[in-house]
């Protein structure tokens, strides 16, 4: 080793100078430490040096070295790059516990040294190692080796000391600058690529700062808008006066609407274009004027789902009010009202009706609604289907169909619907029983006034007026099947009655004589008067028989299974004169026409008995042209009168039920004549 020297002061001097300045020039890490490095070791005239850092891992890393002009450092610089220092190990790291600079006399006596034989390859044989010191203690270390022995002062220790200082401040500040750029950076990127347009504006309402969505929103450059008044920019211009007041309000008085609380409003683009935004504003706690950000979300997709979702509602509330009229079982006159007035109300149409397709291309208005102060259609006329309207499309096709203009359809119905101010009109089919039955029709005086797919919706409406129409023709259905039940309940009381009159009174009369005779004769004949009385016993029981078969709705049993010509001659034998049967019928008639014909001389012969007070009657049965005449004649007192009773108005109805007539000849002493004719055309 040579001549050991101290340093001069002027080179300590000039070392600080030369820190001074590469720390002046702005220090960007890890770049300025070559040269603090270069101007330190130059200065001061060693001939390697390295700067450490303290890393986050308790470690000191390497993260510069410098050699002198004409000094192989190769392997010693790899070395000491690859090195990790914790705290009090090697040369910086005794220098980061001690904080105070070391010195090395002799490298290759160190006992703390770990590159001491890179050191020694590369010809060093002293090093001296100061920390760089910053506002949160030793950040760093500098070494510096020589080749030569180079002894300490007081006054290198010092500088170092000092230069330590410098740069540990140095480092730390541009440390933080550094974070704050990529902070900025990093939020920029944020907001970038957020969907919101973020805004920053000053207290005096000019833009600060805009993001990527502002400018793809609003349609400005973000140049363009920052340093503008943010109200000049995007909003609508009779709202401009009160945003401003609105800011200044706040500044005043700290109060504000609009400050943390969501609003939707209106915002307006480079294109005059006004577009519904929601609106939240935020002021960031810094120091300094006061700023506020304002996160804003264009919403028009969502106001026009909102009014979708509002328009969804309303048609099916009307929906549902009609689907309740429909079934509360209305007249469907005021269903079909009711109807056209909720169609119209729902599609905005200015007038609304129902028709029922007519034969002959003709159509009748069955329901109307016109808004207020717009003509009506009128409801009940015919109107012709001819032309090209909305209804003779759905009178064709049998599917929804619509007309945007009426102004060049031909035909007297869109004469007469232009005529009434009608432009444009949609119109559904209203099927019923898989048949077309009328049409639900909605007009407007603006042309083109319809929505596409208006034409399904009013479908809905015609397919609840088919239900409507089903439930009030199965309710008529119903009621006429009703009607029937009581008619056919009625007729077959009524024919009970008679039967029970007409056939079963004969027998009972004439028993009723009977037994009145057998009074008479109790006394004087009683033989005969036993013998009578059994006879009434068997009249009695054929009685009851013949109640039942009535009951069951049958005719007696001679009349069903032996016809007409045998059952005379029974009802001959149980009266109480004597009774001639002149004429006879051997063939079976229709069943209506025997009965009939039974039921007449049956109730006339009861009447013989009870009234006529005759000595004998006499039955004729003869058919004549298709007729059957029936006539029964006593030869007693006459007198008969059908107002009197029922027997002769009930055979009369029974007769004329037939098609036949009933004649009663009946004068006073002259004896009673009864004849039927009944039209028999077949038997
Ligand atoms: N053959 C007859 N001879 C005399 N008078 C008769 C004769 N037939 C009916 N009349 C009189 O005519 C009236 C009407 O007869 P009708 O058969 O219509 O009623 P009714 O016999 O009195 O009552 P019902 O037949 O309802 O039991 C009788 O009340 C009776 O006075
Ligand atoms: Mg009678």
């Amino acid at each position: 080793m040579v001549g050991v020297q101290s340093r001069d002061p002027s080179d300590l001097l000039e070392a600080e100078h030369a820190v001074a300045r590469v720390l002046a020039q702005g220090a960007v890490l890890p770049r300025v430490y070559p040269r603090l490095l270069e101007a330190i070791g130059g200065a001061l005239g060693w001939d390697l040096a390295a700067a450490w850092e303290t890393g986050p891992d308790d470690a000191m890393a390497c993260v510069a070295t410098w050699a002198a002009d004409g000094v192989e450092d190769e392997p010693f610089a790899t070395a000491t790059r690859a090195l990790r220092f914790s705290r009090g190990e090697g040369l910086p790291g005794r220098v980061w516990r001690s904080g105070r600079p070391v010195r090395i006399p002799d490298l290759a006596t160190d006992a703390n040294f770990p590159r001491a034989g890179p050191a020694r390859r590369a010809g060093l044989c002293c090093a001296v190692c100061f920390p760089t010191r910053g506002a949160r203690g030793v950040i760093g270390a500098i070494e510096l080796f020589a080749r030569r022995p180079i002894p300490s002062s007081r006054a290198l220790l010092e500088t170092m000391a000092s230069l330590g200082r410098q740069i540990g401040q140095a480092v730390e500040r541009a440390a933080a600058e550094q974070a704050l750029v990529e902070n900025i950076a990093r939020k920029s990127a944020i907001l970038d690529a957020a969907f919101d347009c973020v805004i920053t504006m000053d207290g005096d309402g000019l833009v600060v700062e805009v993001n990527k969505a502002t400018e793809r929103t609003f349609g400005y450059r973000a140049e363009a808008m920052v340093g503008r008044d943010l109200a000049d920019l995007i909003v609508p211009p009779h709202m401009r006066e009160l945003h401003r007041r609105g800011v200044r309000r706040y500044l005043e008085t700290g109060q504000g609407r609009m400050l943390d609380h969501p609003v939707e409003l209106e915002g307006q683009r480079a294109d005059g274009s006004v577009f519904p935004v929601e609106i939240a504003i935020t002021q960031p706690e810094i120091d300094g004027p006061p700023l506020f950000t304002g996160f804003i979300r264009d919403v028009t997709d969502r106001r026009l789902a909102d009014a979708e979702l509002r328009a969804l509602a309303a048609e099916q509330a009307a929906l549902r009010r009609v689907a309740t009229l429909v079934a509360s079982e209305r007249d469907p006159q005021e269903i079909f009202s009711a109807v056209a007035e909720e169609v119209g109300r729902l599609l905005g149409a200015h007038s609304a009706n129902m028709i029922r397709y007519e034969p002959g291309n003709q159509a009748t208005v069955v329901g109307g609604w016109s808004r207020k102060g717009t003509p009506a259609v009128e409801v009940g006329p015919r109107v012709p289907m001819d032309g090209d309207t909305a209804s003779v499309r759905v009178l064709r096709s049998g599917r929804p169909a619509r007309v945007d203009s009426y102004d060049d359809v031909p035909g007297a119905l869109a004469a007469q619907l232009r005529g009434l101010g009608f432009r444009c009109a949609v119109a559904a089919p209203i099927m019923l029983g898989g048949r077309l039955w009328g049409a639900v029709i909605v007009s407007s005086v603006r042309p083109g006034a319809f929505a596409a797919g208006d034409e399904v919706r009013i479908s809905s409406f015609a397919e609840l007026v088919a239900q409507a129409l089903a439930n009030a023709e199965a309710r008529e259905l119903l009621a006429a099947s009703r009607r029937r039940i009581v008619q056919a309940g009625d007729e077959e009381r009524r024919r009970l009655e008679r039967n029970l009159h007409d056939g079963a009174q004969q027998r009972l009369v004439a028993l009723a004589l009977t037994v009145r005779m057998v009074e008479r004769k109790l006394q004087s004949d009683p033989e005969t008067a036993c013998r009578m009385l059994a006879h009434a016993g068997t009249e009695l029981d054929q009685a009851l028989a013949e109640l039942r078969e009535i009951a069951r709705g049958l005719h007696p049993a001679v009349l069903t299974d032996r016809g007409l010509g045998p059952a005379l001659d029974a009802l001959a034998t149980r009266a109480p004169i004597p009774v001639d049967v002149a004429g006879a019928i051997d063939t079976r008639l229709p069943a209506p026409v025997e009965a009939a014909a039974y039921y007449v001389v049956a109730e006339a012969l009861t009447n013989v008995a009870k009234y006529a007070r005759a000595s004998e009657a006499r039955i004729d049965v003869r058919r004549d042209d298709g007729r059957v005449v029936v006539e029964v004649a006593d030869d007693g007192v006459g007198g008969a009168d059908a107002s009197r009773g029922s027997g002769l108005r009930g055979l009369a109805d029974r007769v004329e039920a037939l098609g036949g007539r009933l004649e009663v000849s009946s004068p006073a002493g002259g004896g009673t004549t009864l004849r039927a004719t009944l039209p028999c055309l077949s038997g």
